[in-house]
């Protein structure tokens, strides 16, 4: 599976910030039922390396990625995990190499042209667009697909139910990455159910 690929499985991604890793595999599986099995776990909290770990051994079906990807250690940890996609809130050369060279897809992130050109020109044509609403919001992106139709975008970053069928409806969007789905007052009392039905709205919003 190509980066392409990945933004083609679900119109939405849950980015998710765990702080008990005993939270992770109900999540997860929470998630997948509810018709979204692409998550982004970020390496925010000191459990997010073990959460990866533990979707990735523990539930069938879930696509498990490593968000806020900020080091070429990272990359390779992250793989180490079992990860099976990479994300990054910004690139540079080293980074770009480093999750290249883990084999996974990955999906690093731009808001300007000259960033997108940067990563183009290694052949890279699937990327994050962060922070989206700040950074121009659709509208933005929209004028960036006149120049650059050949990049794809997954805006994350201020994304809500209410914006994401405007992004959504771009033909240079292939996803769209938010914590909506997965609110800390929803894990903290361990409500799957209230999250599985989030995840269902959600999967439906293309
Ligand atoms: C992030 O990396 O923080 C994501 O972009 C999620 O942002 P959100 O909380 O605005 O959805």
């Amino acid at each position: 599976m190509d980066a392409l690929e990945l933004m083609d499985l679900c119109p939405v991604v849950p980015v998710v910030v765990l702080h008990d890793a005993e939270t992770a595999v109900p999540l997860a599986r929470a998630l997948v039922a509810g018709g979204l099995p692409v998550i982004e776990v970020t390496l925010r909290t000191p459990v997010a390396m073990d959460a990866i770990k533990r979707i990735a051994a523990e539930v069938p079906g879930a696509v498990i990625g490593a968000g806020t990807v900020v080091s070429a250690d990272q990359a390779r940890a992250a793989t180490g995990a079992g990860a099976h996609f990479l994300v990054s809130p910004g690139c540079t050369d080293g980074l770009r190499q480093a999750m290249t060279d883990t084999g996974l897809p990955f999906l690093a992130g731009v808001s300007t042209a000259s960033e997108a050109l940067a990563l183009f020109e290694h052949g890279v044509t699937a990327m994050k667009f962060f922070p989206a609403e700040a950074a121009g919001g659709a509208p933005y992106l929209k004028a960036l697909g006149g120049p650059l139709p050949d990049i794809r975008f997954c805006p994350t970053g201020g994304i809500t139910p209410r914006n994401a069928p405007g992004y959504l409806a771009l033909p240079n969007v292939g996803c769209v990455g938010g914590t909506w789905l997965t609110p800390e007052n929803l894990i903290g009392t361990a409500d799957w159910t209230a999250i599985e039905s989030l995840a269902r709205t959600a999967a439906l919003l293309r």
